[in-house]
């Protein structure tokens, strides 16, 4: 198979989509059903048009391009990824598994190839977390992780309620028909760059994903008692920011303390109330994001850092209600898409390593109703999350190449699908 890659469109489509963002260029900002994001999936749809895929919508807003395949009975074969962006995000978390697989669909196309399964591309909803407060919406519904009840309970910031929001945005239809039948796809495999320095510190240009942590996210909320900074005098005070305080560093403490560095954890936001000068913090929003390859270990420092919440009840004064938004059990990939990607690399001469992904992507979820694997390409420094977010356009065409010749493999016979 003569398989080309289109390696300065698909970089010019790279630098489209980070144009439609609500940041200041480098970074982008492109945060789930706003205006925006709305602007970017018509963007992404026309493109998926002109390379001839059908294109529908479910009722979360998930995506799927499909390249029929001759046997438009056996199961499609998926791949795909997310474009929303983090506030002051860069350029390719995501996108380089969409556009990316966009390219190695279309570079089959140019090859004269012909796929047996059709091929979908899925633009997810919402992988990151950052309008309604759970990451991966799209995938979660598709694997039934993520019940339209539970979905139906969330809302953004400002109280509009995801129903509200996803039908103002188009999404029409039940959340009930979201989920997929097991079986559904005959695999799935996504693009992504690895977040992460190993691959350009060993200078090796792809990564094959064999598992992907566990991550877990709480809300935590402590309540103190407010006054003026001056009139209230230290003994018997409530402060909420001080009991806040002890434990953010609580959280760094269990995760260091964990006996691994695989155990990271995190307090990303801290919003503290009423946020005045000369007035004692009554109120402070936490949030905790908790992530180990190995699930018992994650749920130790989980319970570590409950335990320290309710000394500091008793201590201080204060009250820690919390709420589990997400704790998930971490997924190894197929053998039949790890396999695949091997044969892939090796058909290419390309060198590869295989690896853990930190990261918690959709393929997380689509491994619970799919065999799912995950392709990393290398990021400068494995910054990401940040508007220096990097990867090069070689690094990209490489890993869209590997991922063309996968897709090739896999759509060439009907795959039974061993997940139960
Ligand atoms: C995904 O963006 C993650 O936070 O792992
Ligand atoms: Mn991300
Ligand atoms: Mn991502």
């Amino acid at each position: 198979m003569n398989l080309r890659i289109e390696q300065d469109r698909l970089q010019s489509e790279i630098e489209a989509l980070a144009r439609i963002s609500d940041a200041t260029p480098p970074a982008v900002t492109r945060v789930v059903f706003t205006p925006t994001d709305q602007e970017a999936r018509r963007w992404l749809r026309q493109l998926c048009l002109e390379a001839r895929m059908a294109v529908r919508q479910d009722a979360i807003g998930n995506m799927f391009a499909r390249w029929a395949g001759s046997d438009e009975s056996a199961p499609p074969i998926a791949t795909g990824s997310h474009i929303d962006a983090i506030p002051n995000a860069g350029k390719y978390d995501g996108v380089v598994g969409v556009l990316g697989a966009l390219e190695a669909i279309r570079a089959l196309q140019r090859s004269g190839w012909r796929p047996l399964c059709s091929i979908e591309l899925i633009l997810f909803t919402s992988e990151e977390p950052t309008r309604f407060g759970i990451g991966c919406l799209g995938s979660r519904m598709l694997s039934g992780t993520l019940t339209p009840g539970a979905a139906r309970q969330l809302t953004d910031d400002s109280g509009e309620t995801l129903e509200q929001v996803r039908k103002k945005a188009g999404a029409q239809g039940e959340l009930e028909s979201v989920r997929l039948p097991s079986g559904h796809y005959g695999a799935f495999v996504e693009l992504h760059i690895e977040q992460g320095p190993l691959l350009e510190r060993t200078g090796v240009p792809l990564g094959i994903v064999e598992s992907i942590a566990a991550p877990a996210s709480y809300k935590m909320l402590v309540e103190g008692a407010g006054g003026h900074a001056g009139a209230v005098l230290m003994p018997g005070r409530k402060d909420a920011l001080c009991a806040a305080a002890e434990i953010i560093l609580a959280v760094e403490q269990a995760a260091l303390s964990s006996g691994s560095s695989d155990t990271v954890a995190t307090v990303g936001i801290c919003d503290v109330f009423p946020g005045a000068v000369n007035s004692i913090p009554s109120r402070v929003r936490l949030s905790l994001d908790v992530r180990d390859t190995d699930l018992q270990r994650r749920d130790k420092v989980l319970h570590a850092i409950q335990a320290k919440a309710q000394h500091l009840v008793a201590e201080r004064g204060v009250s820690i209600p919390f709420q589990i938004i997400n704790a998930d059990a971490p997924a190894s990939c197929s053998s039949l898409v790890t396999g695949s990607l091997i044969r892939s690399c090796k058909t290419h001469g390309l060198p590869f390593q295989t690896m853990v992904s930190r990261a918690y992507h959709d393929a997380l979820f689509m491994s619970r109703v799919a065999p799912a694997g995950m392709l990393f390409i290398p990021c400068r420094n494995g910054y990401s999350h940040r508007p220096d977010e990097y990867a090069s356009p070689e690094d990209i065409a490489r890993g869209v190449l590997v991922l063309a010749e996968t897709l090739a493999e896999l759509s060439a016979q009907p795959v039974t699908a061993i997940v139960s």
